[in-house]
């Protein structure tokens, strides 16, 4: 029995979670796994109503259950920086869930901004570090709100967060088994204190995997290759922040943040999924913003519980639908509705 916490949370987050969790119920009838889910109301609209974010003892709660789906938190209401931390990176921190995994995969060539590119061009996977970094929340106001002020941001690497980092972009690259090339992708020229502890840790640990072909690249030309050459790629491993810009980037070109999951792993824990799009207020109760990348997160999450046959059922399922259905993927341009579109994968499930 899979015990699933769901997170609706804020702006469409609940909509775009609702059609993820019908597609779960057919693929349980289809596949036969059971489960049982239970809501959880963390929010920006909550906080503003009770004060309340996530706590200690929510954390607790949150350990009992197999895995955690979330759709959207942050409400235009209140001051950037109190939902992120109090909500997303709390969990992310508390449950120790040290790895962001983000599939990047072009569904439908129609889709993709770039030209010529083709589904099997546009087919990696980004492993981000997500519990350090910049991240960390460290650092300090000199003679704030003077002419002379300073404000200084740290970026907190440990060789034990680093490593195990990089260990799981090596195993999962092993597993993976597509072209079996690691990227390092980072910024040796200019941050000479954390990426050379990364370099460092990179080189020993390609020492056990010599199966595994090793590359780096600094952040800055890695952006530019996603637009020209992404079918470079295999697996690429790299730090919190830098992680977060190129993922970005890859939502674009796999066609943007209505087809774009992402996992939050603890591989000995509590592990959370989620549409990488925000709570999109704009397009809040409207039924049109795009359940894909929500629908998305249910098949990562499927496979990390052990429901392999499930998960790819349902990707295959949304690619049918991205191929034959949909006239866009962004939000009112679909051709149909947040609900029908549900529906549809349904059907082709
Ligand atoms: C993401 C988001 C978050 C991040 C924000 C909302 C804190 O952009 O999941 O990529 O920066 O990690
Ligand atoms: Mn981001």
């Amino acid at each position: 029995m899979h015990k699933i916490a769901v997170i609706p949370g804020d702006g469409t987050g609940p909509e775009v979670v609702a059609e993820g969790m019908k597609v779960m119920e057919a693929a349980a009838k289809k596949f036969g796994f059971k489960y049982e889910a239970k809501d959880f109301d963390f929010s920006g609209q909550r906080y503003l109503k009770t004060g309340k974010l996530v706590d200690d003892s929510d954390i607790e709660e949150l350990k009992k259950y197999s895995a955690i789906y979330l759709g959207a938190v942050g409400d235009p209401r209140v001051k950037p920086g109190i939902i992120e931390a109090g909500v997303l990176l709390k969990l992310r921190f508390a449950l120790d869930q040290y790895i962001n995994l983000r599939p990047v995969k072009l569904y439908n060539a129609a889709f993709c901004p770039l030209k010529a590119k083709q589904p099997q061009d546009i087919d990696f996977v980004v492993v981000r570090e997500n519990s350090e970094g910049l991240y960390k929340g460290m650092g300090e106001f000199k003679a704030k709100g003077t002419k002379d002020e300073v404000a200084i941001q740290i970026s907190y690497n440990t060789r034990k967060g680093v490593e195990r980092c990089i260990r799981y972009a090596f195993e999962y690259c092993r597993k993976r088994n597509k072209t079996k090339k690691l990227l390092l992708c980072g910024k040796t020229n200019v941050l000479t204190y954390a990426w050379d502890l990364w370099q460092r840790v990179f080189n020993e640990v390609a020492k056990e995997y010599p199966d595994v072909a090793t590359d780096y690249a600094h952040v800055d030309a890695t952006t530019m290759w996603f637009v020209k050459n992404p079918e470079w790629f295999d697996v690429i491993v790299t730090d919190n922040m830098f992680g977060d810009i190129i993922t970005d980037l890859g939502a674009m070109i796999q066609g943007g943040l209505g087809i774009a999951a992402g996992g939050n792993i603890n591989p000995r824990g509590v592990s959370m999924f989620e549409p990488i799009g925000g709570s999109a207020p704009k397009y809040t109760g409207k039924n049109v913003i795009n359940p894909l990348a929500a629908i998305c997160a249910v098949g990562m999450m499927l496979e990390n519980l052990g429901e392999i046959e499930a998960g790819k059922a349902i990707e295959a399922a949304v690619i049918k639908v991205a191929n034959n259905k949909l006239k866009s993927l962004a939000a009112g341009k679909m051709g149909y509705s947040t609900t029908e579109v549900g529906d549809l994968v349904v059907k082709n499930l």
